[in-house]
């Protein structure tokens, strides 16, 4: 993944507190963070929220995003319905970097009920570092955009 890259973030109410926290980790590792909201933990939809991800990746506001709902599971459904996104719900820092190199993911989607914080750090520090592998995976990945 290039160096840096703008990173948006977005969230519902039940991700918010770990979007907030993530949003910190990266701004500390020199990146600059597109913030789509939520902006408390008054309860709202995720699918306004991922479909905000999603335009932002879409138009090239960011290159890469991070999608947090209570389980991951709706927002990444969200943002996957956008053009050139490729969202993946992960759990752990294998999934994270697996996503990366096998799958060219560009959005990091995390449930927040269901990891740690320090997990969902990791994961997203792997996620950043992690290079899509190409090779055999490129052809399945072309595929995912016909
Ligand atoms: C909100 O209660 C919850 O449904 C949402 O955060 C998410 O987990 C949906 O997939």
């Amino acid at each position: 993944m290039m160096d840096r890259p703008i990173v948006a973030v977005a969230s519902d109410h039940a991700g918010y507190a770990l979007k907030e926290l993530l949003a910190a980790c990266l701004r500390a590792w020199g990146h600059e963070v597109l913030d789509l909201g939520t902006d408390g933990e008054t309860s709202v939809d995720y699918p306004d929220f991922g479909n905000a991800l999603g335009e932002a990746i879409e138009a090239g506001r960011a290159s890469v995003g991070v999608a947090v709902c209570g389980t991951g599971i709706g927002i990444s459904i969200a943002v996957n319905r956008h053009k050139g996104v490729r969202a993946a719900v992960c759990h752990d820092v294998t999934s994270a970097r697996l996503s990366r190199e096998h799958n060219d993911a560009n959005v990091l989607a995390l449930g927040s009920r269901l990891i740690g914080r320090q997990v969902a750090e990791d994961s997203l520090k792997a996620f950043l570092e992690t290079a899509f592998a190409g090779g055999r995976h490129a052809r399945r990945v072309a595929k995912l955009g016909q």
